[in-house]
């Protein structure tokens, strides 16, 4: 692949220049340099439909949801469900089984106090992989504290992917939930989670599936995944911060006692006791981010027209092109090179510190993350406290990886 490689996904008639072009932000300078933006598992960049409707809505619809009568507050209440049931159908659920929430790390905290916390007791054991986001370790430490039920951790091999006999053997009757990454934000490994989601089945386990780095790159039919939540971020797939969703399994939804008490959330209300909302409605109290989940209507709009699938190819190609550019930098390693892989890239390089080579880059116009990658006890295993993550999206072009390893190579002799 060289900096003229077409932008044509082999085999796809997409327009990937056209669609780069949706996203206004991509067309800016950074320190006088034109951006090349690899932080997408961070967050994504928006498309101009996603501003556009956010941006509508305030000016000609806002209203605060189901609760007046009036034209706005209809239309407020009719935009707002009418996102919910977009969301159902990009993830072919039911509407009635996502609870929308202000992204995955509220979602995990959902299922762990809702869920865990009426149920573990001491001798019970929470089971997550080594790969795992702060944001599906820490709400479980939380839980295990006051329940008395212990943390297990299901161990990676050297390459990133899974060990999956220690996974399976470690599920032990002793064991309630599984809680497992589908990609990995560090190290981009997809985890085969319909083999693994039928084994904790088979064993009784819950599985809480984070998909914060899945939903924005891969077709998913989550109920056929065969888990029992997962959790999803709207931010990392066009949509607005501050937005996302759980999607439960129906019987935990009704089983479940609420998280959060408020408006919208109940049916009944005397001081003598309070009757709860059915479905979603009763995790969702207060006024919700209206905007943002609308926005995210029109994100799932968006990526739905493109197709997933047509995703999926084009980043495999932009992750296959990034790779072999950067196997060529002297000193680098690659942290992460599971079989199965998603479009992300932590690197280190001989002798330069992940932060300096960030903010190098940075001057020169590339936009990575350097740090944990809110991922500890996984940079742990790997002995280094911090890496270099280039994360890339549809967006990006093979003109930028030939830049970004450009920049990459020069900042590596400055600092060597
Ligand atoms: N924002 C987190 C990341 O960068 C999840 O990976």
């Amino acid at each position: 692949m060289t900096a003229t490689a077409s932008e044509q996904t082999s085999g796809d008639t997409r327009d990937w220049a056209a669609i780069r072009a949706d996203f206004p932000l991509l067309t800016r300078e950074v320190h006088g340099k034109p951006l090349v933006y690899l932080d997408s598992a961070n967050t994504g960049q928006k498309p101009a439909a996603v501003i556009d409707t956010v941006d509508d809505f305030f000016r000609r619809h806002n209203a605060n949801v189901s609760r007046a009568v009036h034209a706005l507050g209809t239309e407020a209440t009719e935009a707002y469900e009418g996102a919910r049931s977009k969301l159902a159908g990009f993830f072919k659920a039911h509407r009635d089984e996502l609870v929308l929430c202000s992204g995955t790390t509220f979602a995990i905290n959902l299922v762990a106090y809702s869920w865990a916390l009426p149920r573990l007791k001491p001798g019970d054991a929470i089971l997550l992989s080594r790969m795992e986001h702060h944001a599906n370790i820490v709400p479980w430490q939380l839980v295990a504290e006051r329940t008395g039920a212990t943390i297990k951790v299901a161990e990676i091999r050297e390459d990133g992917s899974l060990d999956l006999d220690a996974l399976h053997a470690a599920m032990t009757s002793e064991v309630k939930i599984l809680g497992l990454t589908h990609v990995s934000n560090v190290l981009g490994t997809v985890n085969p989670v319909r083999e693994i989601c039928r084994e904790a089945r088979r064993r009784g386990i819950v599985t809480v599936i984070d998909g914060s780095q899945a939903a924005p790159h891969r077709a998913l039919d989550i109920p056929s995944i065969g888990c029992d939540f997962y959790a999803i971020t709207g931010h990392k797939m066009c949509g607005p911060t501050g937005t996302g969703a759980l999607w439960a399994r129906r019987e935990h939804l009704a089983a479940m006692p609420p998280f959060l008490g408020g408006g919208e959330m109940i049916r009944e209300v005397r001081f003598e006791g309070t009757v709860f909302n059915d479905g979603p409605h009763r995790f969702e109290a207060g006024t919700p981010n209206i905007a943002g989940h609308i926005g995210l209507g029109a994100a799932v709009d968006y990526l739905d027209a493109i197709g997933m699938d047509a995703i999926e190819a084009r980043e495999a190609e932009l992750l296959a092109h990034a790779t072999e550019a950067l196997r060529k930098i002297d000193g680098l390693r690659i942290i992460g090179t599971a079989p199965e892989k998603a479009a992300v890239i932590s690197f280190l390089v001989q002798g330069a510190h992940a932060h300096d080579l960030a903010t190098l880059l940075d001057l020169e116009g590339v936009a990575v993350r350097s740090g944990h990658h809110c991922a500890h006890p996984l940079l742990q295993f790997y002995g280094v406290p911090a890496t270099c993550r280039a994360s890339f999206a549809f967006y990006n072009t093979h003109e930028e990886i030939e830049r970004f390893a450009a920049a990459l190579t020069k900042v590596r002799r400055l600092l060597g």
